[in-house]
């Protein structure tokens, strides 16, 4: 199939660096990664709270959240558009499924980071090829605005907290391709910070995030 799309990259007439040196901090994305119910969201909107109050310009993109707009399942988008469409354009929990979840948001939390926003993305993506990759092309524009952190919550303390009754779901068989029960987490091999989930509180993880992103002159707030 030949490809007939023709689009064309336009430059801003603002540019990120205008817009960083009136906001006092880079335009980034802090990304949280870890199993259902390790405390990403938890953390993120601490993260979100604390840099809010010095004066930064953030925007949480959270898992359940984007899942009910821009990557609804399949059965939000049938009544509206069809069948073949909700296959073709929702998403579920399918390897192939979270791949495109991941690049898509991967794709929105660039845009915010053009936009000279801190991007904060909580998010399972459990494959690591997914997180390097929405990495990388944050590098290839400007090396340092990636920053994956990892909430490293046992298996069994999420389970032991299941918020939503999914792991109970899970081991039920009622969820199939559940995280950690029946479907992969990949550890992240070499990310910016890793956050003690089970042992600490969320806001003194919170203040973890705020002091690398200080540290790596991300803020200057
Ligand atoms: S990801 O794997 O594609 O990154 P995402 O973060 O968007 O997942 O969504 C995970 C959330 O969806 C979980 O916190 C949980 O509430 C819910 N969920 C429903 N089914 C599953 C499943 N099979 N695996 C993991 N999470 C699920």
């Amino acid at each position: 199939m030949t490809d007939q799309t023709q689009v064309t990259w336009h430059d801003h007439s603002v540019t990120r660096e205008q817009r960083e040196q009136q906001n006092g901090h880079r335009g980034c994305v802090v990304w949280f990664t870890g199993l259902s119910g390790c405390g990403k969201s938890t953390v993120a909107n601490a993260v979100d709270i604390g840099l809010h109050k010095l004066g930064a310009r953030t925007y949480l993109l959270d898992g359940d959240n984007v899942r009910h707009g821009l990557n609804a399942a399949p059965h939000m988008l049938a009544g509206q558009h069809g069948d073949e469409f909700a296959e073709r354009f929702g998403l579920g929990f399918s390897d192939e499924d979270r791949v495109e979840n991941i690049r898509r948001i991967g794709a929105v939390a660039e845009l915010f980071a053009q936009a000279g926003v801190i991007a904060l993305t909580a998010f399972v993506s459990p494959f690591q090829s997914d997180r390097d990759a929405v990495r990388q092309r944050l590098d290839d524009a400007r090396p340092g605005d990636f920053f994956e952190v990892f909430v490293d919550t046992p298996l069994e303390i999420c389970e032991q907290r299941d918020p939503k009754g999914l792991y109970k779901q899970a081991r039920r068989g009622e969820i199939k391709n559940f995280t950690g029960v029946d479907s992969p987490y990949e550890r992240p091999t070499n990310p910016e910070l890793v956050l003690q989930g089970g042992e600490l509180t969320p806001d003194v993880l919170a203040d973890r995030v705020i002091e690398l992103l200080r540290e790596r002159e991300a803020l200057r707030l």
